[in-house]
């Protein structure tokens, strides 16, 4: 019964067309943001902001609300450089509330970092492990754990650098699954895109980032889970979109893709609202057009053009 329910919300989330609105920034990263636009990141600014997003005229029908429940990437001591994510202690508790309050979904994030030396086995195993341990509490609760191991595309490195670290993490975190009992068809993995490192100097074309990323997951991520949805980490809206959308044109995709896009959805919203309530309108027309081209980009019917028109 419990299993039905998980693999249904599971699929509604990544029903063709739709996407997710990754908006839920830690105080930190929230104050980041809001700088970004000079704007100071009192609780009042913080709800006018969300307040933009989450009343945005979209098809109201069919929105699932979720929240993120890990506490934060934190250092990993005897680690210098890596980082492991907190936030089990009373999960179980936090769970049954959040789901009797209307959540539907969770989220857990990992942050793995490459660079000279890293990530070791031991951050990477480490991460696999309380990432699967959310996922089954979050199971037994009746919520649908999206597990996200985000290898960051910070650095220097090359895209090949970048598939390889993909694909040893996302083995990692499909075995720790197993071994703690967690139904693939009742969870979503929100992974990163295979991609150059930002400063590496020779940047992969949209194809190449397409082609890489198919490639890694199809070895690693089984079948049974119904769909991906990608994080942006870092590119700009349009990448974020482009990559999306020629992923979407491969054949032999044996999941969903789609999207669950925090700054390749607000960059844009930000930047027309600037803390201002004459701009909320403006800022939730960037908002709706941005989620309309990305909706595009998972029929793999995203064009350049569409950055000018209205959407439909
Ligand atoms: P980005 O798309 O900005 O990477 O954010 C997604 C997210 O929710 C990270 O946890």
């Amino acid at each position: 019964m419990r299993s039905e329910n998980l693999e249904s919300v599971a699929k509604k989330l990544v029903a063709p067309g739709k996407g997710i609105l990754a908006a839920d920034e830690s105080s930190g990263t929230i104050e980041k943001r809001l700088e970004s636009i000079n704007v100071p990141s009192t609780e009042e600014n913080r709800r006018a902001y969300r307040e933009v997003l989450f009343t945005t005229k979209v098809e109201q029908q069919g929105i699932i609300p979720g929240i993120k429940v890990d506490k934060g990437a934190k250092a990993m001591a005897n680690f210098p450089g890596e980082k492991i994510t907190e936030g089990l202690d009373g999960l179980r508790d936090r769970l049954a509330e959040y789901r009797q309050l209307g959540a539907r979904f969770a989220k857990w994030r990992a942050v793995i970092a490459i660079d000279d030396g890293i990530p070791t086995r031991t951050c990477i195993e480490a991460n696999a492990e309380v990432l699967a341990r959310y996922a089954g509490l979050c199971q037994e609760a009746n919520v649908v754990p999206i597990v996200e191991p985000e290898v960051l595309m910070d650095g220097a490195h090359t895209i090949e650098r970048h598939f390889d670290v993909t694909e040893q993490t996302l083995r990692s975190v499909f075995n720790a699954l197993a071994e703690h009992r967690v139904a693939l068809e009742g969870m979503l993995l929100k992974p990163n895109m295979v991609l150059s490192g930002k400063e590496c100097p020779q940047q992969a074309s949209v194809q190449e980032v397409a082609e890489a990323t198919v490639r890694c997951m199809k070895r690693v991520v089984p079948a049974a889970v119904p769909g991906l949805v990608f994080l942006s980490g870092g590119q700009t809206d349009l990448q974020a979109t482009e990559h999306l959308n020629a992923m979407n044109q491969l054949e032999g995709l044996p999941w969903q893709l789609s999207f669950s896009f925090g700054r390749a959805l607000q960059a844009p919203v930000l930047k027309a609202w600037k803390g201002e309530a004459a701009n909320v309108a403006a800022a939730q027309q960037a908002f709706h057009h941005r989620a309309w081209c990305n909706s595009k980009a998972r029929f793999g019917k995203y064009t350049e053009d569409m950055e000018t028109a209205k959407a439909a």
